[in-house]
């Protein structure tokens, strides 16, 4: 386990995702009341350039509310060490800010075989670190790139300057490789789980045409809805919530919305949250390896 989780100590177990803050088919003044909404709560946020305009509603948000900026994850990266400084400043700049508390390592090209190896890119990740620019790093995973990941932690190169991994884990998705998830475990790293609710309302994937982004989620959502059924909890947001937090490595999970009722789905979610029972968590976690063998890892990248 990394001995430097600083960034983690005050991690809230949920946080606000920033994608719809970004989609211009919302009402402007939409996104800015639910990013207050969410500011007040004091929950963290995760946000990226990547997000169309959400860097601009937060900016602003932030300005009417500097008292209550949030904790931030920022996506970094890409393909080698030199974009990493350019990169966090595209995020900080808009925002006013000096630094944030994680930066989430996206990792291609020459900079993901560079972490593999051990290379140069730790030494600027520190650096970066002692600046101030983040406060700490968690590493994405997808099935596609869960490789790079499994090589340095095999390997120790992690330790001290890595906090830990971020990657889709929800109901219908864990996208750590069945190998890269078994070292996390194995190795006790903390863990920020991503999509929250996998998209919206299990029974939506499953019975609303075109409501799951891709076919796999829907035929995902025919296996999964009978357990959240059987569980006999109400709303999928706490059993979605619930289920990322009966992994004792997840520190936290991170869901999106652009309405206010049901951001208050998921703060009221993680006011007291109780881990599904051993029976449903062990149902899932066979159809999690066995969707990553059959499905995830033979996917062409970035298709699911
Ligand atoms: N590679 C990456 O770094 C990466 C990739 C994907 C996501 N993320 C992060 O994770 C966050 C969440 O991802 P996501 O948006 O893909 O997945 P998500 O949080 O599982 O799904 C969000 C969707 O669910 C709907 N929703 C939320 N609560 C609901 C409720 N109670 N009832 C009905 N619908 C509900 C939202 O619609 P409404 O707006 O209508 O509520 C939204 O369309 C993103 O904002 C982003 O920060 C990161």
């Amino acid at each position: 386990m990394s001995n430097n989780r600083s960034a983690f100590n005050e991690i809230t177990p949920y946080i606000y995702g920033t994608t719809r803050l970004g989609d211009n088919s919302i009402p402007h003044g939409d996104r800015i009341k639910v990013a207050h909404a969410a500011m007040n709560a004091g929950v963290w946020f995760h946000t990226s350039r990547a997000y169309g305009g959400a860097l601009e509603v937060l900016a602003e948000a932030f300005a009417e509310e500097p008292a209550k900026i949030p904790r931030l994850i920022i996506k970094i990266g890409w393909d080698n060490i030199n974009q990493l400084r350019g990169v966090i400043e595209e995020n900080i700049l808009p925002l006013g800010l000096s630094g944030v508390q994680l930066g989430q390592l996206c990792l291609g090209g020459e900079l993901a075989q560079d972490f593999a190896e051990g290379g140069h890119c730790y030494r600027v990740f520190q650096d970066l670190k002692d600046e101030g620019l983040v406060q700490g790093y968690v590493v994405e995973a997808f099935p596609w790139t869960s490789e790079p990941s499994l090589k340095a932690l095999r390997a120790g190169y992690t330790e001290g300057i890595i906090d830990g991994f971020i990657f889709y884990l929800n109901p219908l998705q864990r996208f750590a490789s069945n190998l890269l998830w078994n070292e996390i475990l194995e190795r006790n790293q903390a863990v920020i789980a991503m999509r929250t609710v996998s998209g919206g309302p299990v029974h939506s994937l499953r019975d609303v045409p075109g409501f799951a982004w891709k076919d796999y989620l829907q035929k995902r959502a025919v296996e999964v809805a009978p357990i959240f059924e059987k569980s006999a909890i109400k709303s999928w947001t706490e059993f979605c919530v619930r289920f990322a937090h009966s992994f004792p490595l997840v520190k936290a999970t991170v869901g999106a919305t652009s309405h206010v009722e049901n951001l208050n789905e998921f703060l009221a979610a993680k006011e007291s949250i109780e881990p599904l029972s051993q029976s449903i968590i062990k149902e899932m976690e066979a159809l999690h390896y066995k969707w990553s063998d059959e499905v995830d890892v033979l996917a062409e990248p970035w298709t699911m």
